[in-house]
Protein backbone atom coordinates (compact mmCIF):
# COMPACT_ATOMS: atom_id res chain seq x y z
CA UNK A 1 0.00 0.00 0.00
CA UNK A 2 1.19 3.66 -1.06
CA UNK A 3 2.34 6.01 1.75
CA UNK A 4 -0.36 7.58 3.85
CA UNK A 5 -2.07 10.69 1.80
CA UNK A 6 0.29 9.93 -1.49
CA UNK A 7 -2.43 9.20 -3.55
CA UNK A 8 -5.02 10.92 -4.82
CA UNK A 9 -8.28 11.50 -7.01
CA UNK A 10 -7.98 12.60 -10.02
CA UNK A 11 -10.49 15.77 -9.33
CA UNK A 12 -11.65 17.66 -6.43
CA UNK A 13 -14.21 19.93 -5.58
CA UNK A 14 -13.28 23.54 -5.83
CA UNK A 15 -15.07 27.51 -4.84
CA UNK A 16 -13.67 30.61 -5.29
CA UNK A 17 -13.44 33.75 -2.49
CA UNK A 18 -13.67 37.14 -4.69
CA UNK A 19 -15.36 40.58 -4.54
CA UNK A 20 -17.00 39.32 -1.30
CA UNK A 21 -19.07 35.76 -2.51
CA UNK A 22 -17.95 32.18 -3.18
CA UNK A 23 -18.36 31.37 -6.55
CA UNK A 24 -20.60 28.08 -7.42
CA UNK A 25 -18.70 24.71 -6.49
CA UNK A 26 -17.17 22.43 -9.56
CA UNK A 27 -15.82 19.80 -9.60
CA UNK A 28 -11.93 19.73 -11.75
CA UNK A 29 -8.79 18.25 -12.03
CA UNK A 30 -6.61 18.35 -8.88
CA UNK A 31 -4.22 19.68 -11.00
CA UNK A 32 -5.95 22.81 -12.03
CA UNK A 33 -4.72 25.39 -9.55
CA UNK A 34 -2.37 27.81 -9.99
CA UNK A 35 -1.63 30.70 -7.29
CA UNK A 36 0.69 34.04 -7.88
CA UNK A 37 3.70 33.97 -6.10
CA UNK A 38 3.09 36.27 -3.71
CA UNK A 39 0.00 34.79 -3.10
CA UNK A 40 -0.87 35.23 0.95
CA UNK A 41 -0.83 31.91 1.80
CA UNK A 42 2.54 31.44 0.26
CA UNK A 43 4.16 34.10 2.65
CA UNK A 44 2.01 34.60 5.59
CA UNK A 45 0.46 31.02 5.93
CA UNK A 46 -3.36 31.83 5.65
CA UNK A 47 -4.38 28.11 5.42
CA UNK A 48 -6.02 25.78 7.52
CA UNK A 49 -7.75 22.29 6.26
CA UNK A 50 -9.22 19.56 7.73
CA UNK A 51 -9.66 15.77 8.20
CA UNK A 52 -12.34 13.45 8.09
CA UNK A 53 -13.09 9.98 6.76
CA UNK A 54 -15.88 8.00 4.23
CA UNK A 55 -15.97 4.45 4.93
CA UNK A 56 -17.32 1.60 2.81
CA UNK A 57 -19.78 -0.64 4.94
CA UNK A 58 -20.53 -4.36 4.24
CA UNK A 59 -23.63 -3.46 1.95
CA UNK A 60 -21.52 -1.21 -0.09
CA UNK A 61 -22.78 1.94 0.97
CA UNK A 62 -20.48 4.97 1.80
CA UNK A 63 -21.21 7.01 5.41
CA UNK A 64 -18.79 9.85 6.23
CA UNK A 65 -18.02 10.01 9.93
CA UNK A 66 -18.91 13.35 12.00
CA UNK A 67 -18.47 15.13 9.06
CA UNK A 68 -20.83 18.51 10.71
CA UNK A 69 -18.34 18.97 13.39
CA UNK A 70 -14.77 18.77 10.64
CA UNK A 71 -17.14 21.30 8.79
CA UNK A 72 -17.60 23.05 11.76
CA UNK A 73 -13.77 23.38 12.91
CA UNK A 74 -12.50 24.83 9.32
CA UNK A 75 -15.01 27.34 9.73
CA UNK A 76 -13.38 27.83 13.21
CA UNK A 77 -10.05 27.71 11.82
CA UNK A 78 -10.66 30.16 8.80
CA UNK A 79 -12.53 32.59 11.25
CA UNK A 80 -9.59 32.54 13.47
CA UNK A 81 -7.02 32.83 10.74
CA UNK A 82 -8.83 35.98 9.43
CA UNK A 83 -9.80 34.47 5.57
CA UNK A 84 -12.91 34.48 4.16
CA UNK A 85 -15.87 33.07 6.43
CA UNK A 86 -16.78 29.11 5.09
CA UNK A 87 -20.40 28.37 4.43
CA UNK A 88 -21.47 25.66 5.98
CA UNK A 89 -23.48 23.96 3.89
CA UNK A 90 -21.91 24.68 0.60
CA UNK A 91 -19.00 23.42 2.21
CA UNK A 92 -21.14 20.06 2.95
CA UNK A 93 -22.03 19.45 -0.11
CA UNK A 94 -18.84 19.84 -1.63
CA UNK A 95 -17.75 16.76 0.49
CA UNK A 96 -20.67 15.09 -0.16
CA UNK A 97 -20.26 15.72 -4.08
CA UNK A 98 -16.41 14.50 -4.78
CA UNK A 99 -17.24 11.75 -1.80
CA UNK A 100 -20.31 10.51 -4.31
CA UNK A 101 -18.52 10.86 -7.65
CA UNK A 102 -15.23 8.62 -5.65
CA UNK A 103 -17.50 6.24 -4.29
CA UNK A 104 -16.06 3.54 -6.09
CA UNK A 105 -12.61 4.17 -4.59
CA UNK A 106 -13.37 4.31 -1.02
CA UNK A 107 -11.00 1.25 0.02
CA UNK A 108 -12.97 -1.85 2.13
CA UNK A 109 -12.35 -1.82 5.70
CA UNK A 110 -9.60 -1.59 7.23
CA UNK A 111 -8.93 1.00 4.90
CA UNK A 112 -11.25 4.12 3.94
CA UNK A 113 -11.65 7.22 2.07
CA UNK A 114 -9.39 10.39 3.56
CA UNK A 115 -10.98 13.72 2.99
CA UNK A 116 -8.93 16.67 2.92
CA UNK A 117 -10.79 20.29 2.86
CA UNK A 118 -8.43 22.87 2.38
CA UNK A 119 -8.62 26.41 2.42
CA UNK A 120 -6.44 29.07 1.48
CA UNK A 121 -5.33 33.07 1.16
CA UNK A 122 -4.78 33.83 -2.51
CA UNK A 123 -4.36 37.37 -2.65
CA UNK A 124 -1.16 38.42 -4.21
CA UNK A 125 -0.26 41.43 -2.08
CA UNK A 126 2.93 40.66 0.12
CA UNK A 127 2.24 43.87 1.58
CA UNK A 128 -0.28 42.41 3.52
CA UNK A 129 1.60 41.44 6.57
CA UNK A 130 -0.39 42.10 8.69
CA UNK A 131 -4.03 42.08 6.46
CA UNK A 132 -6.05 39.56 5.92
CA UNK A 133 -6.60 38.08 2.21
CA UNK A 134 -9.33 39.20 0.43
CA UNK A 135 -9.56 36.25 -1.46
CA UNK A 136 -9.09 32.63 -1.29
CA UNK A 137 -9.42 29.35 -2.61
CA UNK A 138 -11.45 26.30 -1.00
CA UNK A 139 -11.01 22.83 -2.23
CA UNK A 140 -11.64 19.69 -1.20
CA UNK A 141 -9.31 16.66 -1.86
CA UNK A 142 -9.73 12.83 -1.55
CA UNK A 143 -6.90 10.40 -0.95
CA UNK A 144 -7.72 6.99 -0.74
CA UNK A 145 -6.08 5.44 2.53
CA UNK A 146 -4.92 2.44 4.99
CA UNK A 147 -3.30 2.86 8.44
CA UNK A 148 -1.57 5.53 9.20
CA UNK A 149 1.06 4.15 11.45
CA UNK A 150 2.77 1.68 9.46
CA UNK A 151 2.82 -1.24 11.88
CA UNK A 152 -0.88 -1.17 12.36
CA UNK A 153 -1.33 -1.13 16.41
CA UNK A 154 2.36 -1.41 16.83
CA UNK A 155 2.88 0.51 20.39
CA UNK A 156 4.61 4.01 19.75
CA UNK A 157 7.70 5.87 21.41
CA UNK A 158 6.81 9.31 22.77
CA UNK A 159 9.32 11.56 23.65
CA UNK A 160 8.01 14.22 25.99
CA UNK A 161 8.80 17.86 25.15
CA UNK A 162 8.86 20.49 27.21
CA UNK A 163 8.48 22.97 23.99
CA UNK A 164 4.67 24.12 22.77
CA UNK A 165 3.87 23.04 19.60
CA UNK A 166 2.83 26.28 18.60
CA UNK A 167 2.15 29.98 19.89
CA UNK A 168 -0.49 28.97 22.33
CA UNK A 169 -3.69 30.95 21.83
CA UNK A 170 -3.32 29.11 17.84
CA UNK A 171 -3.34 25.23 18.84
CA UNK A 172 -7.15 25.24 18.49
CA UNK A 173 -6.09 26.37 14.81
CA UNK A 174 -5.65 23.40 12.18
CA UNK A 175 -3.19 25.45 10.33
CA UNK A 176 -0.13 24.74 8.23
CA UNK A 177 1.77 26.53 10.07
CA UNK A 178 0.78 24.97 13.37
CA UNK A 179 2.77 21.61 11.90
CA UNK A 180 5.81 23.45 10.26
CA UNK A 181 6.62 24.67 13.59
CA UNK A 182 6.18 21.19 15.27
CA UNK A 183 8.72 19.64 12.51
CA UNK A 184 12.10 20.31 13.94
CA UNK A 185 11.60 18.87 17.29
CA UNK A 186 9.87 15.66 15.83
CA UNK A 187 12.83 14.89 13.64
CA UNK A 188 15.58 15.57 16.52
CA UNK A 189 13.24 13.12 18.46
CA UNK A 190 13.15 10.56 15.64
CA UNK A 191 17.22 10.90 15.54
CA UNK A 192 18.01 11.33 19.19
CA UNK A 193 15.31 8.11 20.87
CA UNK A 194 13.89 6.81 17.84
CA UNK A 195 10.58 8.12 18.71
CA UNK A 196 7.94 7.69 16.38
CA UNK A 197 5.89 11.16 18.07
CA UNK A 198 6.79 13.84 20.05
CA UNK A 199 4.21 14.70 23.29
CA UNK A 200 4.50 18.57 23.70
CA UNK A 201 4.54 19.64 26.99
CA UNK A 202 5.33 23.00 27.33
CA UNK A 203 5.56 23.81 31.26
CA UNK A 204 4.79 20.55 32.36
CA UNK A 205 1.26 20.69 30.56
CA UNK A 206 0.45 17.59 28.40
CA UNK A 207 -0.66 18.86 25.37
CA UNK A 208 -1.02 16.56 22.37
CA UNK A 209 1.48 15.09 19.32
CA UNK A 210 2.16 16.56 16.21
CA UNK A 211 -0.77 14.67 14.27
CA UNK A 212 -3.04 13.22 17.26
CA UNK A 213 -4.54 13.86 20.67
CA UNK A 214 -3.18 12.08 23.88
CA UNK A 215 -5.37 9.77 26.33
CA UNK A 216 -4.18 8.23 29.22
CA UNK A 217 -6.28 5.15 30.70
CA UNK A 218 -5.85 4.29 34.35
CA UNK A 219 -8.38 1.61 35.04
CA UNK A 220 -11.87 2.88 34.67
CA UNK A 221 -10.52 6.18 33.92
CA UNK A 222 -9.92 7.90 31.13
CA UNK A 223 -7.46 11.28 31.58
CA UNK A 224 -7.24 13.85 29.09
CA UNK A 225 -6.49 17.63 28.94
CA UNK A 226 -9.60 20.06 29.01
CA UNK A 227 -10.28 21.83 25.78
CA UNK A 228 -8.39 25.15 25.54
CA UNK A 229 -7.05 27.32 22.54
CA UNK A 230 -3.61 25.44 22.99
CA UNK A 231 -4.61 22.34 21.34
CA UNK A 232 -6.28 20.93 18.30
CA UNK A 233 -10.12 19.92 19.61
CA UNK A 234 -9.85 16.43 18.09
CA UNK A 235 -13.06 14.93 16.97
CA UNK A 236 -12.04 11.50 17.37
CA UNK A 237 -10.57 12.78 21.04
CA UNK A 238 -14.21 13.74 21.54
CA UNK A 239 -15.82 10.02 19.84
CA UNK A 240 -13.65 7.99 22.50
CA UNK A 241 -14.88 9.86 25.87
CA UNK A 242 -18.66 9.89 23.82
CA UNK A 243 -17.46 5.83 23.78
CA UNK A 244 -16.00 5.39 27.32
CA UNK A 245 -19.09 7.29 28.78
CA UNK A 246 -21.20 5.37 26.99
CA UNK A 247 -19.39 1.78 29.13
CA UNK A 248 -19.79 3.53 32.03
CA UNK A 249 -16.29 4.75 32.24
CA UNK A 250 -15.20 7.96 34.55
CA UNK A 251 -13.58 10.60 32.03
CA UNK A 252 -11.62 12.97 33.43
CA UNK A 253 -11.24 16.21 31.11
CA UNK A 254 -8.53 18.55 33.42
CA UNK A 255 -4.67 19.30 33.21
CA UNK A 256 -2.47 16.52 33.10
CA UNK A 257 0.78 16.99 34.42
CA UNK A 258 4.44 14.98 33.31
CA UNK A 259 4.64 14.24 36.49
CA UNK A 260 1.24 12.87 37.48
CA UNK A 261 1.73 11.38 34.38
CA UNK A 262 5.04 9.25 34.17
CA UNK A 263 3.78 8.52 37.82
CA UNK A 264 0.50 6.99 36.88
CA UNK A 265 1.17 5.59 32.97
CA UNK A 266 4.23 3.37 34.33
CA UNK A 267 1.33 1.30 36.67
CA UNK A 268 0.04 -1.84 35.69
CA UNK A 269 -3.49 -1.60 34.17
CA UNK A 270 -2.39 2.37 33.18
CA UNK A 271 -2.96 2.12 29.03
CA UNK A 272 -1.77 5.75 27.14
CA UNK A 273 -2.35 5.88 23.31
CA UNK A 274 -3.31 8.72 20.33
CA UNK A 275 -6.50 9.72 19.21
CA UNK A 276 -7.15 10.98 16.11
CA UNK A 277 -8.66 10.60 12.45
CA UNK A 278 -5.66 9.22 11.12
CA UNK A 279 -3.90 7.79 14.10
CA UNK A 280 -7.42 6.27 14.77
CA UNK A 281 -6.36 4.87 18.58
CA UNK A 282 -3.00 4.14 18.85
CA UNK A 283 -1.31 2.58 21.94
CA UNK A 284 1.43 4.40 23.47
CA UNK A 285 3.98 1.70 24.92
CA UNK A 286 6.90 4.29 25.90
CA UNK A 287 7.22 7.48 27.10
CA UNK A 288 10.82 9.16 27.75
CA UNK A 289 11.33 12.13 29.69
CA UNK A 290 14.60 13.60 30.64
CA UNK A 291 16.25 10.71 29.44
CA UNK A 292 14.64 7.67 31.00
CA UNK A 293 11.74 5.86 29.27
CA UNK A 294 8.79 4.84 30.96
CA UNK A 295 7.25 1.53 30.46
CA UNK A 296 3.60 2.17 30.04
CA UNK A 297 1.79 0.02 32.00
CA UNK A 298 4.98 -1.56 33.27
CA UNK A 299 5.26 -2.88 29.72
CA UNK A 300 2.14 -5.03 29.78
CA UNK A 301 -0.13 -3.90 26.90
CA UNK A 302 -3.83 -3.49 28.18
CA UNK A 303 -6.73 -4.17 26.39
CA UNK A 304 -8.98 -1.03 26.76
CA UNK A 305 -7.49 0.75 24.50
CA UNK A 306 -8.00 -1.52 21.74
CA UNK A 307 -11.60 -2.53 23.11
CA UNK A 308 -12.08 1.24 22.29
CA UNK A 309 -10.96 1.46 18.86
CA UNK A 310 -12.56 -1.54 18.16
CA UNK A 311 -15.62 -0.05 19.28
CA UNK A 312 -15.32 3.25 17.45
CA UNK A 313 -14.41 1.21 13.81
CA UNK A 314 -17.73 -1.06 14.51
CA UNK A 315 -19.68 2.49 14.14
CA UNK A 316 -17.40 3.40 11.94
CA UNK A 317 -17.52 0.10 9.30
CA UNK A 318 -21.58 0.01 10.39
CA UNK A 319 -20.95 -2.72 12.71
CA UNK A 320 -22.46 -1.15 15.30
CA UNK A 321 -25.96 0.64 16.03
CA UNK A 322 -24.81 4.89 15.09
CA UNK A 323 -26.64 5.15 17.97
CA UNK A 324 -25.14 9.20 18.19
CA UNK A 325 -26.04 10.01 14.47
CA UNK A 326 -22.11 10.10 13.55
CA UNK A 327 -22.59 8.88 9.79
CA UNK A 328 -23.69 10.95 6.90
CA UNK A 329 -24.73 8.23 4.37
CA UNK A 330 -23.19 9.43 0.74
N1 LIG B 1 -4.00 17.10 17.15
C1 LIG B 1 -3.35 17.34 16.01
C2 LIG B 1 -2.19 18.23 16.03
C3 LIG B 1 -3.79 16.74 14.81
O1 LIG B 1 -3.15 16.97 13.66
C4 LIG B 1 -4.90 15.88 14.84
C5 LIG B 1 -5.37 15.24 13.60
O2 LIG B 1 -6.20 15.69 12.94
C6 LIG B 1 -5.56 15.68 16.06
C7 LIG B 1 -5.08 16.29 17.20
C8 LIG B 1 -6.77 14.80 16.15
O3 LIG B 1 -7.90 15.44 15.57
P1 LIG B 1 -9.06 14.61 14.92
O4 LIG B 1 -9.43 13.55 15.88
O5 LIG B 1 -10.15 15.61 14.71
O6 LIG B 1 -8.55 14.06 13.64
C1 LIG C 1 -5.63 13.82 10.67
O1 LIG C 1 -5.62 12.90 11.47
O2 LIG C 1 -6.61 14.10 9.98
C2 LIG C 1 -4.48 14.70 10.52
O3 LIG C 1 -4.64 15.80 10.13
C3 LIG C 1 -3.14 14.17 10.76
C4 LIG C 1 -2.34 14.10 9.50
C5 LIG C 1 -0.92 13.80 9.85
C6 LIG C 1 -2.81 13.09 8.51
Amino acid sequence: MAAFGTVFTAEMMLAEYSNNQWSEPALVPVNSISLHPGAHVLHYASTCFEGLKAFRHSDGSIHIFRMDKNVARLQQSSDLLALPKVDAAMLRQMILDIVKRYAADVPNPPGSMYIRPTHIGTEASIGKAAAPSLSSLLYVLLSPVGDYFAGGAKPLRLLLEDNARCAPHMGMVKSGGNYASALQPIMKARAAVQADQVLFCPHGDVQETGAANFLLIDGNEIITKALDASFLHGVTRDSILTLARDRGMKVSERELTVDELLERAVKPGAEAALSGTAAVLTPVGTLIHNGREYAVGGGVAGTTTASLRQALNDIQWGKAADTHGWLTKV
